[in-house]
């Protein structure tokens, strides 16, 4: 099978080594196509990989049809409609690390200049004006640097300040005050920031709560001559409030990496002497390009060709590979699982209860959930469902997912048991790898069963009576269907019992109709895994 991806901006040449030498993968890159050039073209590839120029749209995914992920070569995904990406079950990955070193770098580069103006120093040298007078800065030792969003960013900034000997603090919602001392800054509310720095620099993701948190009345906290810095997103700081913090002195001069709206020459706020500005180069040095295309082209690659595994999932949490590792031999168990119960629900699904126990109690396991779910929801929804979106469509269709952990085992090392709510009752199976011999059934409803979950399976509920297990061999044998293997169980004497058998082939419709209708026999189900 050849996997077609298509990179859509421009990557570095050996950040795409990856995916150029993956056998299975063929490459086109087609940089600066128009929304609807994109659109006309995307159906074709299973992967698009983008920087920031590329706008990936509900549109745009909607006519992806066999899109299977979108790779970021950066952090920010604020270009990808990520919604319409999981509803459409694509995953979205990103190089989250790849850049941080360099966006530090740039941000540390605009404090410097602004502090001494060595972009309006220069540009007058060059047009042959000697100007020293003019261009009489500050120095940034024993300035406070206010941080706004102390993430990998923000906390790299935070390292060089100090190294140029200002006074940090900073204001993040997941910053504590042990992390703070930890890292020789302060810490203090956003309020408590904007009054404290000489110079703020903002390093969030542009989100609702962030969008234009420098605004007006966040101009009116700071301190008069204060010099502010973006290198973050476009948005987080409102650019008309800026201006007019600018021109009436109360801010002395701004660093802008990022604007609302890019690419933009013509602004009103690069118009003025006090604002230095750059088009977006946050990222732009070889080290971080390169770093950032091989982190999303191998995650592309491992999807594409690996069995589905990315390390950098933005719309799926994100687990640690020591925890994939073990719970990774799970991901087939926990989708059959879900698949046997789908068979055995009659009714329309309300909650389900995923189950955890033994060591999987300590893990991460929500990869395990969203398999599980995929299993139950596939056979009704089709092949459209995978890992990214069995949780939203659960969602969409009113059913309620819980995951459960306990340490007790039940005499396994580990459980995975999975309940089913339905109008008509509960229906219940448990399942775990056996040391040696794979995944199994172990329990089925209150039966204990010992099941591979695999192949055509035929699951019969009956009375306990002598002949029932005769009857149903001999029917299936009229049918000309082989048994394979057969297990039985029942709650008491002459009580409900069941029967689990695997047989050789699929079991059709009109001959489990005969089967149903045999003496003491209660329902009959073939299931497909
Ligand atoms: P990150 O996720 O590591 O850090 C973001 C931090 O912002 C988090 O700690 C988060 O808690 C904090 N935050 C969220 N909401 C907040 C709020 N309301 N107030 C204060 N803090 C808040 O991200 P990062 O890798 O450090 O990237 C930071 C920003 O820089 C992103 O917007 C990213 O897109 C951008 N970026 C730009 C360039 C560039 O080329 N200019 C390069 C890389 C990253
Ligand atoms: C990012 O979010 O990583 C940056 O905006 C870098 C970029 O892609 O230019």
């Amino acid at each position: 099978m050849t996997f077609k991806v298509l990179i859509s901006d421009p990557l570095s040449e050996e950040g795409i080594q990856p995916l150029q030498e993956a056998k299975e993968v063929e490459v086109t890159i087609n940089t600066g196509l128009k929304p609807d050039e994109l659109k006309a073209i995307i159906g074709e590839y299973d992967a698009l990989l983008v920087r920031s120029q590329t706008k990936v749209t509900r549109d745009i995914i909607e006519k992806a049809s066999n899109l299977k992920i979108i790779g970021r070569a950066g952090v920010g995904v604020d270009n990808i409609d990520l919604d319409a990406a999981t509803e459409h079950g694509v995953i979205v990955v990103n190089a989250p690390d790849g850049n941080t070193n360099s966006a530090a770098e740039h941000t540390m580069a605009m404090i410097m200049s602004l502090a001494r103006n060595i972009p309006q120093a220069y540009y007058a040298l060059k047009n042959q004006r000697w100007d020293r007078k003019k261009y009489v800065g500050v120095e940034l030792k024993n300035k406070t640097l206010g941080i706004v969003g102390l993430g990998r960013i923000g906390a790299e900034v935070a390292s060089r300040a100090k190294g140029q000997r200002m006074n940090v603090v900073a204001y993040d919602p997941f910053l504590t005050e042990e992390k703070a001392d930890e890292m020789g800054i302060g810490y203090g509310t956003l309020d408590e920031v904007l009054q404290q720095a000489d110079f703020i620099t903002v390093h969030t993701p542009l989100l609702k709560e962030t969008h234009h948190i420098i605004n007006r009345d966040a101009f009116a906290k700071m301190k008069d001559g204060v010099r502010i810095v973006n290198c973050a997103r476009g948005g987080i700081i409102d650019e008309d409030a800026l201006f007019d913090a600018i021109v009436s002195g109360k801010v002395a001069g701004a660093g802008l990496d990022v604007f609302e709206e890019e690419p933009i020459t013509d602004h009103k706020l690069l118009e003025l002497t006090e604002v230095i500005a750059t088009p977006h180069l946050g990222a732009s040095t070889v080290e971080a390009q390169e770093s950032v295309a091989i982190d999303v082209s191998q995650d592309v690659v491992n999807f594409l060709t690996g069995g589905g595994i990315a390390r950098n999932p933005v719309n799926l949490s994100s687990v640690p590979k020591e925890v994939m590792k073990k719970i990774e031999p799970y991901f087939h168990l926990a989708e059959k699982m879900g698949a046997f119960l789908s068979y055995l629900t009659k009714a329309a699904i309300e909650e389900i209860n995923i189950y955890y126990s033994g060591e999987l109690a300590d893990l991460e396991v929500s990869p395990l959930s969203r398999n599980t779910v995929k299993g139950l929801l596939k056979r009704h929804l089709g092949d459209h469902v995978n890992e990214v979106n069995a949780a939203f469509l659960a969602e969409k269709k009113g059913i309620t997912i819980k995951e459960h952990k306990t340490s007790k085992t039940k005499g396994f090392t580990n459980l995975l048991t999975v309940t089913v709510q339905t109008k008509n009752g509960v229906r219940r199976v448990a399942g775990t790898l056996l040391n040696g011999l794979g995944p199994r059934i172990v329990k089925v409803d209150q039966y204990s069963v010992d099941v591979v979950p695999e192949g055509h399976l035929i699951f019969v509920s009956h009375k306990d009576q002598p002949g029932v297990i005769g009857r149903v061999g001999s029917l299936l044998a009229e049918q000309d269907i082989n048994i394979a293997t057969m297990q039985v169980g029942r709650s008491d004497v002459g009580g409900d019992a069941i029967m689990m058998l695997t047989v050789d082939r699929h079991v059709e419709e009109a001959g489990l109709q005969q089967l149903t209708e045999l003496v003491d026999i209660n329902a009959v189900t073939a299931i497909d895994l």
